[in-house]
Formats: C-alpha cells, sequence, structure tokens
C-alpha cells in the first residue's frame, strides 16, 4: 500500500506526525511495509510557522515541499491542487490522507478525488455552521468527497449522519492531536518558563512568569476588521492587564493587521503586555500549562485547554468543537470579540475552579485507529 499524508499549516503537524509513527511503528511489525510519502504544500512556510513544528515533533523532512506560500484562497487552493496533481500522477498512491481543514485539505483531498485516488479525512465531521469561515467550506467539501472519515467525538459523527454520510465510511478514531500532546507533554513540562519567555519576546520584561493570561488571535473574524481588532486590543491593554499578566503569542497575520492600523508600536510599549513570537510546539505547551487562563480563536487550543483542565476564554460566537466547551465537560466558554461576555467569562474562570472532562477516546491511541481504519478499508 502506498499512502501520501498532506500538511500545508501549524496546525496540521502535530495531527500527521502521530500518524507517521503509526505507519513506522507498522513497518516494523510487518513483512509488507506501508509505503509513505509526506507532502508538505508550504502554506506556512516561516521557520517559526513550520520549520520549527517539524523539529519539535520529529516529523521527517517532507519528501515533497510544493512551496505554495501565500495567496488568496483562490490562489492558495489552485496552486497547490495544480501542483499536487503533479505529484499523484507521478506517484500514484493508493491514499491521501489529509487533515484538518486549512486550504491544503481542501485542494488536495480535491485533486486526489478527481484522479480517483482514495481520501482519508483526519478530523472528520467537525462543523461551526458558519460558512463565513473559510476553514468550515474546507470541512464541508472534504467530508463530502472522502472515502473514509476518521472523527474526533461523537458530535462529529453525528453531524455527518445528519448530512447523509454513508456510516460505512464513518469511524469514530478520537483526536489525534492529543497523541501529541500526550507524547509531548513531559518534554514540554520540563522547560524553563522565564527562559521559554526570554527567547521568544518582541521585546523582552521581567514578572510574567505566574499567573498570567495566554492569548492567541488570528481568525480573520478577529483580526481583519480594524474596528474588531482595536477593540480586542483596547480591552487587552486597559482593562484585561490591569487584572492579570498578559502574555500574547503573535501571528503573522494578525501582526500584519496591527501593523497596518497603526497599533504594533504601541501595544509594545503596554507594561503589563508581553508579546511573543509564534511558539514551538514544546514552547506553547510550556505556556499553557504555566498559565492562568487562556483567551483564544484557535480550535487546537480549546482542546488541548480542556484535556490540560485550563480555562479557555473562545475568542468566538460558535465553534465546530463543542465537546470542549464547559456545557459538555470541557474547558471552554464562547465569547466572540463581545467585550461584555469577555470580561464576563474571565470573571467567572476567576472565581470557579474548572473540572473538565477528557473526552471520549482522546487517549494518546488515535493515530493507531486511524491507520487500522486504513488497512481495514474494504
Ligand atoms: C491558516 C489556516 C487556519 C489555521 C491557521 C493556523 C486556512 C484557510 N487557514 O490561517 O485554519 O488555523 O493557518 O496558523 O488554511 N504568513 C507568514 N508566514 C507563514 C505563513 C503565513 O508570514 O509562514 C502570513 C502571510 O503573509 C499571510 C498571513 O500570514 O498573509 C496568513 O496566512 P494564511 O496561510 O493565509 O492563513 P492563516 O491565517 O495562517
Amino acid at each position: 500500500m502506498k499512502i501520501i499524508s498532506v500538511v500545508g499549516a501549524r496546525p496540521n503537524f502535530m495531527k500527521i506526525a502521530p500518524f507517521i509513527e503509526a505507519i513506522e511503528r507498522h513497518n516494523r511489525l510487518h513483512s509488507k511495509p506501508i509505503e509513505h510519502l509526506l507532502v508538505h504544500t508550504g502554506q506556512h512556510y516561516d521557520i517559526r510557522m513550520a520549520d520549527a513544528f517539524f523539529k519539535a515533533l520529529d516529523l521527517p523532512e517532507p519528501d515533497i515541499n510544493l512551496q505554495i506560500g501565500s495567496g488568496t484562497h483562490a490562489e492558495q487552493v489552485g496552486n497547490t491542487m495544480i501542483a499536487f496533481e503533479k505529484v499523484l500522477l507521478e506517484h500514484r498512491p493508493d491514499w491521501v490522507v489529509v487533515p484538518g481543514d486549512v486550504n491544503a485539505t481542501l485542494a488536495c483531498s480535491l485533486a486526489a478525488k478527481k484522479l480517483h485516488i482514495k481520501v482519508c479525512h483526519i478530523e472528520a465531521g467537525l462543523r461551526s455552521n458558519d460558512e463565513t469561515m473559510p476553514e468550515e467550506i474546507n470541512r464541508i467539501v472534504t467530508d463530502r468527497i472522502s472515502d473514509l472519515l476518521l472523527t474526533p467525538d461523537r458530535f462529529a459523527n453525528e453531524n455527518l449522519k445528519q448530512e447523509g454520510a454513508l456510516g460505512e465510511k464513518v469511524v469514530f478514531v478520537g483526536n489525534i492531536m492529543i497523541d501529541s500532546l500526550q507524547k509531548h507533554l513531559e518534554e514540554a513540562r520540563s522547560r524553563n518558563i522565564e527562559h521559554v519567555l526570554q527567547q521568544n519576546a518582541i521585546t523582552y520584561k521581567e514578572g510574567f512568569t505566574e499567573a498570567y493570561a495566554v492569548i492567541t488571535m488570528h481568525r480573520p473574524s478577529n483580526v481583519d476588521d480594524p474596528n474588531i481588532l482595536s477593540s480586542l486590543v483596547t480591552y487587552i491593554t486597559t482593562q484585561l492587564s490591569r487584572k492579570l499578566p498578559v502574555v500574547w503569542s503573535i501571528h503573522p497575520r494578525t501582526q500584519k493587521n496591527l501593523k497596518a492600523i497603526g497599533l504594533w508600536e504601541k501595544l509594545q510599549e503596554v507594561e503589563n503586555v508581553l508579546l511573543l513570537q509564534p511558539l514551538d510546539y514544546h514552547e506553547m505547551v510550556k505556556v499553557l500549562l504555566d498559565s492562568k487562563i487562556v483567551l483564544t480563536d484557535s480550535g487546537g487550543l480549546q482542546e488541548e485547554c480542556t484535556v490540560l483542565n485550563k480555562p479557555c476564554v473562545i475568542l468566538r460566537p460558535n465553534t465546530e468543537r463543542p465537546v470542549t466547551l464547559m456545557d459538555n465537560g470541557g474547558a471552554g466558554i464562547l465569547t466572540g470579540s463581545d467585550i461584555v461576555k469577555v470580561e464576563r467569562a474571565i470573571g467567572f474562570f476567576l472565581t470557579h475552579p474548572l473540572h473538565a472532562q477528557r473526552p471520549e477516546l482522546w487517549d494518546g491511541k488515535t493515530a493507531e485507529r486511524c491507520l487500522t481504519a486504513i488497512l481495514n478499508f474494504r
């Protein structure tokens, strides 16, 4: 059997690393090895957004890098399809495995399906029901054309059932990202927080190593609209930072937009706010572990907060990951960019202990189940 797995952007790397390890384990135990190629579309290309993750997660160098880079959605998807089709024609895999919901997920599943190559989607069935999110379009289309739909939770199974996906295509495997979290947790814990902050600070300041709030933000809905971005910045600098020290790991998209609206320089001067470059995997987990509260619009962080029992203010009006909400036993409260709701959620978390439960099958063994599902596919 020949498999090509695809990565494109930062959140894909921790989802594919355990899958590749499962293939390697399989090959050590079986006489008929699985042939595997890793394709990186190159959507994320900065050292800090991509290479640092290959290193931290022990990912092998990609066999092929399509070097697509930045662009509009149509440019990214179109260019990836054209380049990936050539790879498929040359290597003729039996399966293409795509994780997550980024543009690479959509582009590569489409290119493969049109060549009648089987597609396996890891993290299938998630729905925010918000079609203004580029990721939601990627999820819907990828799931509609995939041959094998591997789901992280039972909500996802329910979504696929409602959309009419055939039962035999859908396998509940759990959350593959938690395989990575489990594997790297001790290494992350052993990092020195002061060192992590010092190494990554844009302008280093002392006094951020304890009881801090950590922020990450990159969704177009939060950072592309100048009014929303500046109201969030005003809240962070004038209210939140008076309650808690704030450690903010800045995504390139956010940095670019802060510069465009003239807030980048000012933000660096705010006393109780420490801006960080994008962190590598162990650094990010360490910063999470030592934080008091998390404010984020990242889907992955929502999930990690649930497993690590960290209060998570979700800076989104909806989520495709309802299993991470407090109402469903997780660690998150949805606030969108509504400052009143953010303030209320923070007030709640600072006065109530959290008891998040680990969702079913988020047990560190999801990658094995993914590979078994592919091998058992008939
Ligand atoms: C992408 C994914 C999103 C994911 C996020 C994680 C899609 C539609 N979006 O969003 O689901 O949560 O990655 O980070 O696939 N840039 C750099 N260096 C890089 C990559 C990007 O500077 O290595 C800049 C580019 O100039 C670009 C901006 O960041 O303008 C945004 O990058 P892009 O790949 O378009 O999407 P993300 O916002 O990162």
